[in-house]
C-alpha cells in the first residue's frame, strides 16, 4: 500500500529547485564569470545569441529532469515495503516514450536551425565600405606573442590598432617552424586557430572605441598563458596616422622605442623575463650577445636546438631586418652587461 504523496512536499521541493536555478541565472545575468563578455563587434553579437538561445533549452532541460528526478525520489520511496518487496511491474508507455523522443528531436532542430541562419553572419567577412576599403592584417601566432603585419609592412607585436566602425579582416597563420595557436578576442568574434603554413580568416568591425583583451586560447607550450593580445579601436584619421608613421621608422630605423619594446616585451621577456632576470628561460641580463647584433640575429633566426641546455624558439626567424635592428637598437646600452 502507499499512502497518498503529500502535493505541499513536492511543491515545496520543486520550488527549491527553480530558486536555485534563479538565482544562478541571476548571478549569469550579472555576468558573475560565467556569461560571454560584452560583444562589440556584429559577429560577436550571433555568437552571443547563440549562447543564450542554447543555454534558455539547457536551463528547461535541466528543471524538467532534475525537478522529475527529485519528485520521483520522494514520490516513489520505499516506506513500510521490506527490501525484497518488489516494486508494481510496469511496461511500455507508448505516449511517454513518443514524448521523450519528440521533444529532444524538436529541441535539437531548433538549435541546428538557428545556428544555421546565424552561422553566415559570424563567417562571412562583410564586403568592404566603398568609400574607405576594408582593413587588412595578417596575424601570426608563435611562442609566445602575436605578430601583427599591415598592408603597408607596418609590424606591431601583442597590440592590435584598428579604425572604429571598419569591418578589419584578418588572416590568421603560424610560422612553418611553430605550433597551433587559436586567436580569440571574445567581444570581437570567435575563434580561429592559427595553424603553421595554413592561411585562416576571420573579421571583427569594432563598434566603439576602447581597448579589448584576449587571449590564445590553443594549448602551445610553457608562457601560453602569457599569449595576451589587446586590440585598440581609434578613430579612423588617428589609426591611419599611426600605421603611416610605423611603417616609416621601420624603414628608417628610427622604431626602436615602440617596435623594439614591443619585441623585447612580446617575443623574449615572455620567457627571459622584463629586465632579462630569467623566467622559465635562462637570465639574459647580462648577456653579451643582447648587445652585438649579428650575433643576437643568428639566435634569433636559428634558436637553440631541443635538447641543448636551453631549447629557444627561433622567434625572429620570419622577422625583416627593419624589425631585427629595432630590436637591436631597443636593446643598445639598455640591456647586456653594460
Ligand atoms: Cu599560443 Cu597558447
Amino acid at each position: 500500500m502507499h499512502a497518498p504523496v503529500r502535493k505541499s512536499s513536492l511543491v515545496a521541493v520543486i520550488g527549491a529547485v527553480v530558486g536555485a536555478l534563479a538565482l544562478t541565472s541571476a548571478a549569469l545575468a550579472g555576468n558573475a564569470g560565467f556569461a560571454p563578455v560584452t560583444p562589440d563587434s556584429p559577429n560577436a553579437h550571433s555568437i552571443t545569441d547563440a549562447y543564450w538561445f542554447i543555454t534558455g533549452f539547457v536551463l528547461f532541460v535541466l528543471v524538467a529532469v532534475e525537478g522529475l528526478l527529485v519528485a520521483f525520489i520522494w514520490r516513489y520511496r520505499r516506506r513500510k515495503r521490506t527490501r525484497h518487496t518488489e516494486g508494481p511491474q510496469i511496461h511500455g508507455s507508448t505516449r511517454l516514450e513518443s514524448m521523450w523522443t519528440l521533444i529532444p528531436v524538436v529541441i535539437l532542430v531548433a538549435v541546428a536551425a538557428f545556428v544555421f541562419v546565424k552561422l553566415p553572419g559570424i563567417k562571412n567577412v562583410p564586403s568592404a565600405n566603398a568609400a574607405a576599403g576594408r582593413i587588412e592584417v595578417t596575424v601570426a601566432g608563435q611562442q609566445f606573442s602575436w605578430q601583427f603585419t599591415y598592408p603597408n609592412g607596418a609590424v606591431a607585436i601583442d597590440h592590435l590598432r584598428v579604425p572604429v566602425d571598419e569591418p578589419v579582416h584578418l588572416t590568421v597563420t603560424a610560422p612553418d617552424w611553430d605550433v597551433i595557436h587559436s586567436w580569440w578576442i571574445p567581444a570581437l568574434g570567435g575563434k580561429i586557430d592559427a595553424i603553421p603554413g595554413r592561411l585562416n580568416h576571420t573579421w571583427f568591425t569594432a563598434r566603439k572605441l576602447g581597448t579589448f583583451g584576449g587571449r590564445c586560447a590553443e594549448l602551445c607550450g610553457v608562457q601560453h598563458t602569457d599569449m595576451l593580445m589587446t586590440v585598440e579601436v581609434m578613430p579612423r584619421a588617428q589609426f591611419e596616422q599611426w600605421v603611416a608613421q610605423r611603417a616609416q621608422q621601420q624603414q628608417s630605423g628610427t622604431a626602436k622605442g615602440t617596435l623594439g619594446q614591443e619585441e623585447w616585451t612580446g617575443s623574449c621577456a615572455k620567457c627571459h623575463g622584463l629586465s632579462g632576470q630569467g623566467l622559465v628561460g635562462p637570465s639574459i641580463a647580462a648577456s653579451g650577445i643582447l648587445q652585438d647584433e649579428a650575433q643576437l640575429t643568428a639566435l634569433l633566426r636559428n634558436g637553440l636546438k631541443r635538447g641543448s641546455k636551453a631549447p629557444m624558439p627561433p622567434v625572429g626567424r620570419g622577422w625583416s631586418q627593419a624589425q631585427l635592428d629595432a630590436l637591436a637598437a631597443y636593446l643598445k646600452g639598455r640591456f647586456g652587461g653594460r
